[in-house]
């Protein structure tokens, strides 16, 4: 298909760079190494390699090349693939099609494409005036209503619903995802804010009242078959460039909030919409960056949400920053009372979650008491044993004995005694985590041919003079598949031969399996034979095994004789 601007891509592009803006990522020896973002982990077991250009999971046996990991991780086709790291990197993509993938639910993202329009008319028709008059009141200008999609649902009960059904939706299907109750509207006489999935489909509302009201600040969208409020993040799909060229996230609660923000060009944000912070929320947050930054209401709620918020974070192994804002401000109050500036200083200033509880704990301590006072010590030294990092755990000690009065030998002789009790997660690279499929010596015979063959192109002459017997059909598919690429081609590599096999599931799969081992890369001639001679001589052990069961078979002592002299034969060549 696009093998040939694939290639082209890949050579111009550094894995290692582009993961590496995703995860961060150690060296250790020639490979480079992460927490794996496919499977639900905090070890680092995905090794990136610069040589080859792939990286490879040891733990989940995710694997691949460049493509493959911006597929998989940002969720996208290839042709997307190819696409953004084309323009990464300088390379001409506009022959590339970006087609959208249709999936069962089109139908239903439709709908909500024709109510976003219809919400954003209404607003800009006579009947919005007032709720115009109200966006302006809170200073939220024609271009922030523009970014947002901002809408207005009108009093009449019943007008989108009409126009969803002239557009052939049943009344149940509007009733499913929420956009109509029974024959009317959902939303009555409300500004709309609409609302995306990850991948940027509309999926619902929120609907804010705009005049005095004693019915509920904000009516949102129930969950449906795509709404599911606890996989989705406001902002999600617009963060994601923003926070990879801030290099941080800003996790906010209200959609007002991330809102505001971008007025002042702070756009690496995203909001949790008053609901509890689910795990697959976290792994959606993590993704974006490795620099998360809490930044919730300055209320009591909003203070012990992040404390709740941080600790699930850390369960992931994640250690948050927070930037705590003065009681009773949210992000939008404090940048309309305070302004850019003060808003920019203070994320500058962001502050670690441990400092943040240690702050927390401060609080209401009658440092007169020496009860009171002690207690408060070792609470904070409790929270200083579950800091990973050494260095920083020396600081709080000094901060600690200077602030006190303290000797630091005294505190730290208590800072063990919690440690203990505390277990220090180890980054340690796992040797061998998974538990593998035991390959006999003939099976890694010929996994390491193949693996040759990924990786010099000699190799592939003298397999394809050999004439091996490979027993089974996924090495003679994949054995075929490099010969065939290599003509095709001219030469070939593992990374450009990823992009090749990612259109066959077959390929794929032996692919990731060969490199679920550690074979070696490069051999010399007289190695390669070794090998072959291993192949060579189990098809013929295989075969002679076979000759002798069908000798025990046959009666006819004229076809035993002629089986005996085949077996002859073949052990004399053996
Ligand atoms: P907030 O009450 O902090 O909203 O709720 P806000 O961002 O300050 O909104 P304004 O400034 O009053 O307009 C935070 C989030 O909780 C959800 C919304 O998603 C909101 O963004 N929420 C709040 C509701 O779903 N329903 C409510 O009645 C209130
Ligand atoms: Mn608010």
């Amino acid at each position: 298909m696009n093998n040939d601007l694939a290639n082209t891509i890949r050579n111009k592009i550094d894995i290692v760079d582009v993961i590496g803006e995703r995860l961060p990522l150690v060296k250790k020896g020639k490979n480079y190494w992460g927490v794996c973002p496919f499977h639900d982990d905090t070890n680092p077991s995905m090794s990136v390699s610069r040589d080859k250009q792939i990286y490879k999971c040891f733990s989940c046996g995710a694997a691949g090349n460049v493509f493959n990991f911006i597929m998989n991780y940002d969720h996208v086709d290839f042709r997307n693939a190819l696409k953004y790291l084309g323009d990464k990197c300088g390379v001409d993509v506009s022959s590339v099609k970006v087609e959208k993938k249709s999936t069962k639910y089109d139908n239903l993202y439709e709908a909500y494409d024709l109510a976003t329009k219809y919400y954003q008319n209404n607003l800009n028709s006579t009947m919005g005036k007032d709720a115009r008059e109200y966006l302006k009141n809170r200073k939220l200008g024609e271009d922030v209503i523009k970014e947002f999609e901002i809408g207005l649902s009108l009093p009449n009960r019943d007008d989108l619903t009409k126009l969803l059904v002239g557009k052939k939706y049943s009344i149940s299907t509007l009733n499913d995802i929420g956009l109509s109750s029974n024959e009317h509207d959902m939303y009555i006489d409300r500004i709309m804010f609409p609302l995306k999935d990850i991948y940027g489909h509309y999926v619902g509302f929120s609907g804010r009242i705009y005049k005095d009201s004693n019915t509920s600040k904000y009516v949102n969208t129930k969950e449906s078959p795509i709404f599911k409020k606890s996989e989705l993040l406001y902002h999600y799909e617009e963060a994601r460039e923003e926070a990879r060229n801030a290099h941080s996230i800003i996790v906010m609660e209200g959609f007002m909030d991330v809102i505001r923000a971008s007025t002042i060009g702070v756009r690496n944000t995203v909001a949790l919409m008053g609901t509890a912070l689910t795990k697959e929320q976290i792994a959606l947050i993590k993704r974006l960056s490795n620099n998360i930054i809490l930044c919730l209401d300055g209320d009591d709620p909003g203070v012990n949400a992040t404390l709740k918020n941080g600790e699930l974070f850390l369960k992931e192994g994640v250690e948050v920053k927070v930037l705590p804002l003065p009681n009773p401000d949210d992000p939008d109050s404090f940048i309309m009372n305070n302004g850019k500036e003060r808003f920019l200083s203070l994320l500058e200033n962001a502050i670690s979650f441990s400092d943040f509880k240690i702050d927390k704990l401060k609080e209401n301590v009658n440092f007169n008491s020496v009860e009171e006072k002690s207690n408060y010590i070792n609470n904070v030294l409790r929270e200083v044993a579950k800091i990973n990092d050494s260095v920083r755990r020396e600081i709080e000690l000094r901060n600690l004995a200077k602030e006190y009065d303290l000797s630091y030998n005294t505190l730290e002789k208590q800072l063990e005694k919690f440690s203990q009790n505390e277990k220090v997660v180890a980054i340690n690279i796992p040797k061998d985590i998974k538990k593998k499929k035991r390959k006999d010596k003939y099976q890694k015979a010929i996994e390491q041919i193949l693996y040759f063959m990924l990786n010099n192109d000699w190799v592939i002459n003298e397999v394809e003079k050999a004439h091996l017997n490979y027993p089974s059909d996924k090495y003679r598919l994949l054995n075929a598949e490099i010969i065939y690429y290599y003509h095709n081609y001219g030469n070939i590599n593992i990374a450009d031969f990823y992009t090749y096999a990612s259109n066959s599931e077959d390929v794929l799969s032996i692919l990731n399996e060969i490199l679920d081992d550690n074979y070696v890369d490069k051999v010399d001639k007289d190695e390669l034979m070794d090998y072959f001679n291993v192949v060579k001589n189990y098809s013929l052990r295989k075969e002679i095994e076979r000759l002798t069961s069908l000798i025990k078979k046959e009666y006819d002592p004229v076809e035993q004789a002629k089986i005996a002299d085949r077996i002859t034969k073949l052990r004399m060549g053996e």
